[in-house]
């Protein structure tokens, strides 16, 4: 039986990958190179400072660590710009339903977020009352695939991995959800999130009697 939900919040919960994007080819514009909306998948689910590495790398760029904590840092500003204006119409189909459709079923609800802005994103979007738990970049040491955040999330709700289902739509999370022992939805295509369980176009294609289906064994 599923007794928690543990969400990723960008590409999950809100589109918040719109502004990440922007906010990185502007640094990539400022350096001299172009970064493609194709480029930003790779950065989906990675820490911030992976994220810039990943950016340089397709630029073909190498900076010292000091000039790199510059560049997060500016891209960060910008970012942060982007979501301060954010509003409940950012949430993404089927969120609010389902996150309130597992309280009314007693089923715990976790944030397992790489972000550090998390607690801004779901203040503005008025998601932060739906959270029996909120794990946030700020509260992890280890980036997905590493099960931490999920592990966190699941200990700060009183549940045991095996009762958990993660919903990501990076491949790293999904990752993340398997080696943290817990089963996995992923919210996207198929091709790249091969190793979830099942695999949904959006959280509108989920409800929790759907779940008791999916995973009746559980
Ligand atoms: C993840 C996003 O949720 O958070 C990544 O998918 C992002 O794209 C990462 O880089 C870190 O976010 P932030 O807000 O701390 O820069
Ligand atoms: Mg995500």
């Amino acid at each position: 039986q599923i007794k928690a939900c543990l969400f990723d919040l960008d590409g999950v919960l809100v589109d918040t990958a719109k502004y990440h994007f922007i906010a990185w080819r502007e640094l990539a514009e400022q350096l001299g190179f172009v970064f493609t909306e194709q480029d930003n998948e790779r950065l989906k689910g990675v820490s911030r400072a992976a994220s810039l590495d990943i950016l340089l790398e397709i630029g073909g760029l190498t900076f010292s660590e000091e000039d790199k904590m510059r560049f997060a840092e500016q891209k960060n500003n910008r970012y942060v710009e982007y979501i301060s204006k954010m509003d409940s119409s950012e949430i993404l189909p089927g969120a609010l339903s389902f996150l309130q459709e597992c309280r009314e079923a007693g089923i715990k609800v976790a944030l397992g977020s790489a972000s550090k802005n998390a607690m801004a994103i779901l203040n503005n979007t008025g998601l932060t009352p739906y959270f029996d738990a909120i794990i946030d970049g700020t509260h992890t040491s280890a980036a997905k695939p590493d099960p931490e955040v999920f592990l966190l999330g699941a200990q700060a709700v009183g549940i045991a991995p095996e009762h958990c289902v993660v919903f990501e739509d990076a491949e790293a999370g999904i990752l993340a959800a398997t080696r943290a022992g817990m089963r996995s939805i992923g919210i996207g295509s198929p091709e790249t999130l091969s190793e979830a369980d099942f695999v949904v176009p959006s959280l509108a294609q989920v409800s929790v009697s759907k779940l008791g289906e999916w995973f009746a064994a559980v």
